[in-house]
């Protein structure tokens, strides 16, 4: 994809954000950030009981790069599973956001995929916690 053409769909993102906003009734909610410029973000999910991630959405005080790679991370982890998320990598992110802005900005980069990861492990913890 031509650097333009990607510039274009991460300002997209940023201006129209996909899954932005709340959820009534989350199944897990995390507030993560990036501790490196204070930004902050607040994720929430409904997963099914058998672990499909059904609804996402996120609420972020960040710059363009961590708004637009959340974005575009949400819109990818919606009706998977969360083993199947846990495993996704770098690689996934720097396909969606091009190699230049994972370098130059890792952190703000991985803030989304981060998040939605700890998520997660919260979700699990809890629902162990549930079931002992
Ligand atoms: Fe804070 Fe990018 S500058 S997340």
């Amino acid at each position: 994809m031509l650097h333009e053409e990607l510039m274009d769909i991460i300002m997209d993102h940023y201006e129209n954000p996909r899954n932005s906003g709340e959820i009534k009734d989350p199944d897990v909610e995390f507030h993560g950030g990036n501790p490196g410029c204070g930004d902050t973000i607040t994720l929430q999910m409904k997963i099914s009981n058998e672990g499909i991630v059904e609804d996402i959405k996120f609420e972020i005080e960040g710059c363009i790069v961590s708004n637009a790679g959340t974005s575009m991370i949400s819109e990818k982890v919606i009706n998977k599973h969360i083993d199947e998320i846990k495993k996704i990598g770098r690689d996934e992110m720097r396909e969606l956001l091009g190699k230049d802005i994972i370098i130059r900005r890792p952190q703000c980069s991985h803030l989304g995929i981060d998040t939605i990861k700890s998520a997660i492990r919260k979700y699990e913890k809890e629902k162990l916690a549930s079931e002992i």
